[in-house]
């Protein structure tokens, strides 16, 4: 439901720069497990390049092949070498184990059946070798802010960036929550001053509520070892933004 958001690479790196505090925490957890490291949805290589460039063999699996052709060319670019896979993170056999696989910025929340999060987290534990953890973060529910998407559309000045095509780009952004099906449906909009709404996609994406999360794990073999609330590593709270965990098999 979400493709057609990612089919714009360029859009999608210019729409959401930084992350450096996600990169150096996904670096840390990669030095801390040594070797072989696996990302699902990898999207354009974010993180996954800067830990290759590390030293660590490492492999990307991501459904949009435009996200992956934007992160081969990236890697290309900075001489790193990285294995590419198009693939679908709900079910997959790579034929091999790594020792980190990770799932960063949300990825994990386009599975919005409880079943595919389950076969998704199965599919993660025959791929981890001896020793091994899985690594995610997907962000912490808020009743506040679900409670906030109305359906209005609303400018995201926050969020305008600049287009190497289309020059400066204005955001919109119209949200509503599907609480039976626990995902926030929401619909993008991509505007310039010449050109109004010249894309327009939608981005699905389901909530994780913290006691469930352990559930879920649980039905695919593994288990919550740490939980932090950010990236500094504070423990988990009910005020904290992010749901950060290291899992291990049960
Ligand atoms: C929010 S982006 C995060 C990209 C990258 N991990 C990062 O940190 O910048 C989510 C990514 O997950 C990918 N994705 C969504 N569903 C997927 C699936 N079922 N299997 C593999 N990748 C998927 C999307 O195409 C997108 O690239």
């Amino acid at each position: 439901m979400s493709e057609q958001f990612y089919s714009d690479a360029r859009s999608y790196d210019r729409l959401f720069p930084g992350g450096d505090q996600a990169v150096d925490f996904y670096r840390a957890e990669a030095d801390r497990q040594g070797g072989c490291v696996l990302e699902l949805g990898c999207g354009t290589g974010h993180k996954l390049i800067p830990i290759a460039s590390d030293g660590h063999p490492c492999m990307g699996l991501e459904l949009s092949p435009d996200m992956l052709a934007e992160a081969r060319r990236k890697a290309d670019e900075r001489g790193v070498e990285v294995e590419w896979a198009q693939g679908d993170m709900r079910e997959f056999d790579l034929g091999r184990t790594f020792d980190l696989v990770f799932i960063a910025a949300n990825s994990l929340l386009h599975l919005h059946e409880a079943e595919d999060v389950v076969n998704c987290f199965r599919s993660v534990r025959k791929h981890l070798a001896p020793g091994a953890r899985l690594v995610f973060d997907v962000f912490n529910p808020s009743v506040h802010l679900l409670a906030q998407a109305d359906g209005v559309r609303r400018r995201r000045d926050a969020l305008s960036f600049v287009h190497p095509d289309h020059g400066l780009v204005h955001v919109d952004v119209a949200e509503t929550y599907d609480a039976a099906a626990q995902v926030t449906r929401g619909r993008w909009y991509f505007s310039t001053d010449s050109e109004a709404d010249f894309v327009v996609a939608p981005l699905e994406m389901r909530s994780i509520f913290p006691q469930e999360l352990p559930l879920l794990l649980s039905l695919g073999g593994l288990r919550v070892v740490e939980r932090f609330g950010d990236w500094s590593r504070a423990p988990f709270t009910a005020d904290a933004a992010l749901q950060l965990c290291v899992c291990e098999p049960d």
